[in-house]
């Protein structure tokens, strides 16, 4: 196994470590979270009793596959815990994410779970946010306007930078699960992710962003130093 897939099996590992019987739990999205669901998927066998929701098509097909007892959310309303990946991993445990253009399930799922632990190898931690492109997930009506928006939204919050539609592989646009577009914007830096937070989310248009704030309780990063576990300060 690569060194980098290594240290995300073992962040995924340390996580079961958070996991009880009887747990009703949030599948991240992402190859970490995919990590996280196979050791589960081995819990599972073994005799954990849990249910999972998952944050997307790709986890529920895996959890399907794997045998991982999966619901809804509005089947289970609110969870114990959520288990996830990150794009990026800063100050006072905010996150990007939505690399995987699984960020809306993936907020609400962490939105409805008491706790939400975050997987990651040691690279993903940053000292500020933005490196990565921050996803924003948005209608597909009025593109054009809605970017010129979210520019003058970016320049709100002290960031600047470009925005570009994400496609796939065949070069057509990204389309969400949930059927929307995906902007991503490389803004380098975030100075303060919060009021860009706030900003982005008052442009119509706008489903929702890739930053994470006051989600995640806890970090747990692997890398060649072993683990550290992070815990949100409040
Ligand atoms: C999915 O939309 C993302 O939020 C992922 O959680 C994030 O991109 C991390 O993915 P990896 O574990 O593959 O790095």
């Amino acid at each position: 196994m690569a060194v980098a897939e290594d240290f995300k099996r073992r962040a995924a590992a340390r996580a079961l470590d958070y996991v009880s019987d009887g747990m009703r739990l949030g599948l991240g999205t992402g190859s970490t979270a995919r990590h996280f669901v196979e050791l589960l998927a081995e819990k599972v066998h073994g005799g954990l009793n849990i249910i999972g929701v998952p944050t997307s098509e790709q986890t529920l097909a895996q959890a399907v596959e794997l045998g991982v007892p999966i619901a809804t959310l509005d089947e289970v309303g609110e969870l114990d815990l959520c288990i996830d990946g990150a794009d990026e991993v800063g100050p006072q445990l905010a996150l990007i994410k939505g690399g995987g253009g699984a960020l809306l399930r993936e907020k609400i799922v962490a939105q409805a779970s008491r706790n939400m632990i975050v997987i990651a190898d040691d690279t993903k931690k940053v000292d500020v946010l933005g490196r990565f492109p921050l996803p924003v997930e948005v209608v597909d009506f009025g593109l054009a306007s809605i970017s010129r928006s979210l520019k003058a939204a970016f320049a709100r919050a002290g960031c600047s930078g470009a925005l570009t539609q994400r496609k796939d592989q065949d070069g057509h646009a990204f389309v969400t699960d949930q059927g929307h577009l995906i902007l991503d914007a490389h803004l380098g830096a975030i100075p303060d992710p919060a009021a860009l937070a706030s900003a982005v989310a008052e442009v119509p248009g706008v489903v929702e962003h890739g930053l994470f704030i006051g989600l995640a309780s806890r970090v747990i990063l692997a890398g060649t130093g072993g683990i550290v576990v992070l815990e949100r300060q409040n």
